[in-house]
């Protein structure tokens, strides 16, 4: 009755991969119950029901869903008025009843308080190898939600096409310091790089194709593999999260920023390769942890571009689900062209479309990674 062992042959088959490289290392149980089966076998989310593949009537099910049962990421309208109930949520009926969308009973994320010092900041490397998968966006609209809720954050280009720096509105070409002069020449001082964004409590470390440059040049350093490490250190007494944005690819770059992070956030797009290369990228987190940087950790593996109408996107959905499990954030960021709208315009949704669901997903993400933080 699940939708497992119907699913297309390719989905199963480079979903079970990512389940024992990552599952077996990390004695995950991820076979007992499937994410979206209660213990009883019943389903608990109408919208992992019983779909098993079939595309051809993709609305169905979606259309049964009774109101007020799940967030729905995609609606367009705005301002959306279920979503924003979450904003405010009244915590017992979201204990009582809400299922998230990765079929998981969605919890109660409290709006965080204000602090009254800052630092020492925890840095995060959002980082994915596969190209276009939201972090850039990720990483710009995290950061300007975790800003808004009073946290200190400093955003680090980290990516030589400096995508994170045209999304908030700065020319890379124009730029005569940036985040790889920090890395290369002794003595630079952070601050000679720093931008301020239009986001209060917001900062950037932009970037440029100069960074490119960097990979070649730090082969030869000493200690390659911290000098972004060495970089960030004096800064981080300043701010409460350090977000890096990684280029597409498991070079030096991006071994630099594993090295300099206490935690990574895995964007995964909901589509039929997400889960291709993520092997991958677990056993290069997993050298860095043993090799370099003994506090990283992954954090949580966010899915991104889900279209809830879509059988495709809910089945990709319950594979990353089923084979991270709790890994998983329970906020998941629907498909919508604000985004894309949103890098023309050079600034985060939150200021943006501050209504949008958009926005109201990247917030829920900031108190989900609060609170984790926090759990621990
Ligand atoms: N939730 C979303 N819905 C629709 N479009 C999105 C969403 N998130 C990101 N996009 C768009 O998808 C494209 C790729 O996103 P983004 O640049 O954040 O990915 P990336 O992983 O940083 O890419 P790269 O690997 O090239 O650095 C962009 O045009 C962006 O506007
Ligand atoms: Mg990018």
């Amino acid at each position: 009755m699940s939708a497992q062992g119907q699913s297309p042959v390719g989905l199963e088959a480079v979903g079970s991969v990512a389940v024992h490289t990552f599952a077996a290392r990390h004695h995950i149980q991820s076979t007992t119950t499937t994410a979206h089966q209660s213990m009883d076998g019943h389903h608990v989310n109408a919208m992992a029901g019983d779909r098993g593949g079939r595309d051809s009537a993709p609305l169905a099910d979606y259309e049964d869903v009774p109101e007020g049962h799940f967030y729905d990421p995609d609606a367009e309208y705005e301002p959306d008025p279920e979503y924003a109930a979450t904003l405010a949520p009244d915590a017992a009926r979201q204990r009582r009843e809400r299922i998230g969308p990765t079929g998981r009973p969605l919890p109660y994320f409290p709006i965080p308080g204000p602090l009254t010092d800052h630092g020492p900041a925890k840095i995060i490397a959002m980082c994915n190898q596969k190209g276009g998968v939201g972090k850039t966006t990720s990483t710009i609209n995290l950061g300007a939600a975790l800003a808004e809720y009073g946290r200190r954050v400093l955003l680090v280009d980290f990516d030589p096409q400096g995508a994170l720096s045209v999304g908030l509105g700065v020319n890379p070409m124009e730029l005569d310091l940036t985040v790889y002069n920090l890395l290369m020449e002794r003595g630079m001082q952070a601050d000679e790089v720093l931008l301020k964004t239009a986001v209060p409590n917001m900062d950037l470390l932009p970037s440029n194709i100069d960074l490119s440059a960097a990979e070649v040049q730090l082969v030869s350093e000493v200690a390659r593999e911290s000098t972004l490490q060495r970089a960030l250190k004096p800064l981080m007494a300043d701010y409460d999260y350090i977000v890096i944005d990684c280029q597409p690819s498991l070079g030096l770059l991006t071994v630099n920023a594993l090295t300099a992070a206490h935690k990574v956030i895995v964007p995964l797009e909901c589509e039929f390769f997400a889960l291709r290369g993520v092997a991958l990228l677990t056993e290069t987190i997993e050298k860095v942890q043993e090799r370099l940087n003994p506090e990283l950790e992954l954090d949580g593996i966010l899915a991104t571009m889900y279209d809830s109408r879509t059988v495709h996107s809910r089945e990709v959905l319950a594979r990353v689900v089923e084979a991270f499990d709790d890994h998983v954030y329970h906020t998941v960021i629907g498909r919508t062209v604000r985004f894309p709208e949103t890098t023309v315009a050079g600034e985060p949704i939150t200021t943006y479309a501050s209504n949008s669901v958009g926005a109201a997903a990247y917030r829920q993400l900031a108190r989900e990674v609060l609170a984790r933080c926090h759990a621990e």
